[in-house]
């Protein structure tokens, strides 16, 4: 009996430890199904795309365009639907991306005819006392690289100062273009950023030139009797002038394209044809050199932005012309990327991210009359409008298996901006506290721990002038918005002059501001008026208070786009060999042997 019962007991107190153990095993597991601290630093993948539209990746909504990669990181991951660029272009959306502040506070958006960096010859650039998310990453024991595009400015001084330079602001390796992809780096092609400046200088070319054989002719008749060293050298010193603007032109592309690694000019012309194949092996190199510390990889793309250099297998492939050939040829690239992370076993410990810098192009249209620009979908507006959903609006995609959830889409307002704070906060850094940043660490957002933005208002500006602001009550789903400033022009390009300007005659001022119900009318196709929306008065009011807090956070700072900062200068030209005639290439031209699309 007692034998029997001991047994059971036993028996018992089996059971008994095995439940503990199942509860204790369970405890724990819920422990860490709520744990929000993670105890070791993850890596960081962001990869932005140049120009790509909204409307142009496969989970956003396009059905004729294929992005099975983009669309394969939104289902193992979080897609925000209403992700916002802090500017329409290049230049200024970067600098607020890599500073989390608006491109306002830094002076790289000020908005007069200029507001990109047009040469790597250029003063300006991003501030050397602005601190790059790379910058406090690389405290923290970072490995740190940016593969691609920069455009953030070079040199401030002399031709090898470096003062805005990748390598200055944090990351500690850098292959890519210190500036862009654009037109004039194809052989043949037109430029784009002399095409006024020369129809300018042709024009002064031809008065000169008549002036000067009228004079001639005048003297030689006896009409006029200035002596000849009065026509001679004006004559000559014309001639060097636009011999010099001229060379400029022809040299742009030597100038203007040219591939860096590291501080060394490594290819200059860049060959463009293979350039993003050899940006991709140069990511993959450095994942694998890197992927047994802590690393941050800011894969800074050139693809969708004109002209195309797709490679053979993929022109000709998709629905959508050359555009859409390198739209899927780019959506192949972020496949290789994260797959090497993947396969490099690293998948749970990094955090990637996907998103467009801007809004498509849409409605571009290349020299060969074929459609160059980006599809912004059911957004208004396009690329270079700051205000219109179409320049701001973008795809923006996290994945980070285990940490973050699978297949959610969240709608709450987010900025670009919002990386900052979120991956200083990943490498257990604390943010600057000597300056106002703008972006909001979106880890709760993202892991479903809390369902409401922090971005009460998000502001639109185009250069200094605030075009447009985003209401988000505290307490309700809506989103408000209102324009103050519209485009008189929403076609063209923000190249061409019409669009060019963000103060003054290009633009429409509306008083009161013009309002939408961006929840009901994400279009922006009906403006509201008190007849239509009873508490419209009252927004408009919380708007305008919120613009005058914001405007108390805002002080005046040396503008990196002035004239005197935007125009090309010999000094700081970056060259290998002997100036003007800069010319090398150490890197292979040949494509590569590894990088071979499969199925
Ligand atoms: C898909 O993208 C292409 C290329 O930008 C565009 O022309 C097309 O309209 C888009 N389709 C949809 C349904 O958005
Ligand atoms: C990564 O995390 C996922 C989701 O939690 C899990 O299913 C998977 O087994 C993990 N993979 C590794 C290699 O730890
Ligand atoms: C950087 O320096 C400029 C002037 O030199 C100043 O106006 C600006 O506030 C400084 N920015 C920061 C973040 O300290």
């Amino acid at each position: 009996m007692r034998r029997r019962r001991d047994k059971s007991m036993e028996l018992h107190i089996k059971l008994a430890n095995v439940v503990a153990v199942i509860l204790w095993f369970n405890s724990m597991l819920m422990i860490c199904i709520n744990c929000t601290e993670i105890d070791y630093q993850p890596n960081i993948v962001l990869i932005m795309a140049d120009d790509l539209g909204i409307g142009d990746v496969g989970c956003y909504g396009n059905n004729t365009i294929r992005t099975p990669n983009i669309d394969r990181l939104a289902e193992e991951g979080v897609m925000l639907t209403h992700h916002i660029a802090a500017a329409p272009l290049c230049t200024p959306s970067r600098a607020a991306f890599m500073t989390g502040r608006y491109p306002i506070r830094s002076g790289m958006d000020n908005g007069y005819r200029v507001r990109v960096l047009i040469f790597t010859g250029s003063s300006g650039g991003l501030p050397r006392n602005e601190t790059t998310f790379a910058a406090i990453l690389q405290k923290q024991g970072y490995a740190t690289g940016i593969i691609g595009k920069w455009h953030l400015g070079v040199n401030c001084e002399t031709r090898i100062d470096n003062c805005h330079h990748p390598l200055s602001h944090g990351f500690d390796y850098f292959y890519g273009m210190p500036f862009t992809n654009l037109y004039d780096c194809k052989p043949g092609a037109q430029s784009i950023i002399l095409a006024d400046v020369q129809t300018i200088v042709y024009l002064i070319t031809e008065v000169v030139f008549a002036g000067f054989l009228t004079l001639l002719a005048l003297r030689w008749t006896g009409y006029v009797c200035v002596g000849w060293k009065w026509i001679v050298w004006p004559a000559v010193f014309y001639s060097l002038l636009f011999g010099s603007w001229y060379s400029i032109f022809g040299f742009l592309r030597l100038w203007n394209c040219l591939v860096m690694r590291n501080h060394q000019v490594v290819q200059q012309p860049s060959d463009s044809e293979t350039l993003s194949t050899r940006m991709i092996e140069e990511a993959l190199t450095f994942i694998e050199r890197n992927q047994k510390k802590p690393f941050l990889l800011f894969l800074s793309l050139l693809h969708v932005h004109s002209p195309f250099f797709t490679t053979e297998p993929f022109i000709g492939k998709s629905n959508h012309g050359s555009y859409g050939d390198n739209v899927e040829e780019m959506d192949w690239h972020v496949g290789q990327i994260v797959n090497s992370i993947n396969n490099f076993g690293l998948a749970n410990k990094t955090l990637i991210y996907f998103a467009s810098d801007h809004g498509g192009n849409r409605g571009s249209v290349g020299v060969n009359g074929e459609i160059d620009g980006g599809w912004n979908g059911i957004y208004r507006g396009k690329k270079g409008l700051a205000g219109w959903e179409g320049g701001i609006r973008v795809p923006g995609i996290f994945r980070w298996p285990g940490q973050l959830p699978s297949g959610r889409k969240i709608d709450e307002p987010t900025s670009l901006m919002d990386i900052y704070p979120t991956v200083i906060n990943l490498a257990g850094a604390s943010l600057p506290q000597d300056r106002v940043i703008d972006g909001r660490n979106l880890m709760g957002l993202l892991r479903g721990e809390v369902q409401r933005s922090e971005h009460e208002f998000l502001f639109h500006y185009c250069g200094s002038a605030l075009h447009a602001v985003r209401w988000h009550p505290k307490d309700s789903d809506s989103v408000w918005k209102a324009h103050l400033f519209t485009p008189r022009s929403e076609d063209k390009s923000c190249y061409q002059t019409e669009a060019g300007g963000c103060h003054g005659e290009f633009n429409t001022y509306h008083d009161p501001p013009l309002l939408f119900d961006l929840l009901k009318d994400p279009s922006e196709a009906n403006p509201l008026s008190p007849a239509t929306e009873p508490l419209f008065h009252e927004i408009q009011d919380q708007i305008r208070l919120g613009v005058e807090q914001h405007r108390k956070t805002l002080s005046p700072v040396p503008l990196q786009l002035s004239w005197s900062n935007v125009l090309w200068k010999p000094w700081l030209q970056p060259c290998c060999g002997t100036f003007p005639f800069c010319g090398c290439s150490e890197d292979p031209i040949q494509p590569s042997k590894t990088l071979k699309p499969g199925k």
